[in-house]
């Protein structure tokens, strides 16, 4: 991006500047071989009477399985759009998703979404909450008790677990939605700012909560946020995105062990080479 030097900028701050990448993290290929899904020249267009948005255009991307992707970008470039269309919630307008060679024509058993909102059944218990999508695949009534008490209690929630919604703090009714969506033991959890409306503190607890979760499993994970500490922290990889119509800016593969140091030389250098990138996406057309 062309910038004017500015007259006021000390000379150790010059933006152009590139600041290399620390030891463990390492530039990630965006297509290979053995990948579980591939996002292949993906277009999506929203179109109004009197308008058109693009708001993704030839994206592509293959992820693998079992690993935690986040997907990084200033608000409105498109991470939304993208994760409804893996769901198969909505079609995308030209390019193609492929999901264990599959193409991805609507929803399936095969991935859960965990929402921003919650999106829970405030009508229904928490325990009859995680057990929905049991109920809708046509598991027994035992069995299904079984599995979502299995999970509520991997979330910490099972004393809860015939409390109301509206009993729950913030916290633990986005323990209720990710308890929902992995009991059905979707191959792919689409997770889209899954932790933005949290506070800070009970987002950090729900961190180590989820990877504590799916340590156990070889779910893929792909995690859309807003936050660069929190995708440090979490991923296997991070793509960022540049704004609208999103492209990927770049690709990292974070070979960092779990658990992670917020407070590290290399964390905090991590996230501000990445919070720089992004600034630079957060120009005015
Ligand atoms: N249903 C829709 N109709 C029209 N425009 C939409 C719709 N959904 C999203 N958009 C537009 O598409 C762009 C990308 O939106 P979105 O994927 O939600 O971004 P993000 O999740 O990255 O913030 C934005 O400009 C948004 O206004
Ligand atoms: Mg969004």
């Amino acid at each position: 991006m062309d910038s004017m030097p500015s007259l006021n900028m000390p000379i150790d701050e010059e933006e152009d500047i590139e600041m290399p990448l620390p030891e463990g993290i390492v530039h990630s290929p965006l297509s290979f071989e053995d990948a579980q899904i591939s996002i292949v020249n993906l277009s999506k267009s929203y179109r109004t009477d009197d308008s058109e948005t693009v708001a993704i255009q030839d994206f592509t991307l293959d992820i693998k399985k079992g690993e935690l992707i986040s997907i990084i970008g200033p608000s409105g470039c498109g991470k939304t759009t993208v994760l409804r269309m893996i769901a198969g919630l909505m079609p995308p307008t030209s390019g193609k998703i492929l999901i264990d060679g599959r193409e991805c024509t609507g929803p399936g058993p095969d991935r859960g979404m965990v929402f921003q909102d919650f999106a829970l059944f405030p009508w229904r218990s928490v325990i009859q909450n995680v057990e929905f999508s049991l109920e809708v695949a046509g598991v027994p009534k035992e069995e299904r008790r079984q599995r979502a008490e299995r999970y509520l209690d991997a979330v910490g929630l099972l004393e809860f677990k015939d409390h109301r919604i509206h009993e729950l703090s913030g916290g633990m009714k986005q323990r209720v939605g990710i308890a929902r969506a992995l009991v059905n033991k979707p191959d792919v959890v689409l997770m889209d700012e899954p932790f933005g409306a949290l506070d800070a503190q009970t987002r950090n607890i729900m961190q180590v909560e989820l990877l504590k979760v799916l340590a156990k499993t070889d779910q893929t994970i792909i995690f859309v946020t807003h936050s660069v500490d929190e995708a440090v922290f979490l991923s296997d990889r991070i793509v960022i995105l540049t704004k609208r119509p999103a492209k990927i800016k770049e690709a990292l593969e974070i070979q960092w062990p779990h658990p992670r140091d917020r407070a590290s030389a290399d964390f905090t250098y991590l996230r501000k080479r990445i919070l720089k990138q992004l600034e630079k996406e957060n120009v005015l057309d």
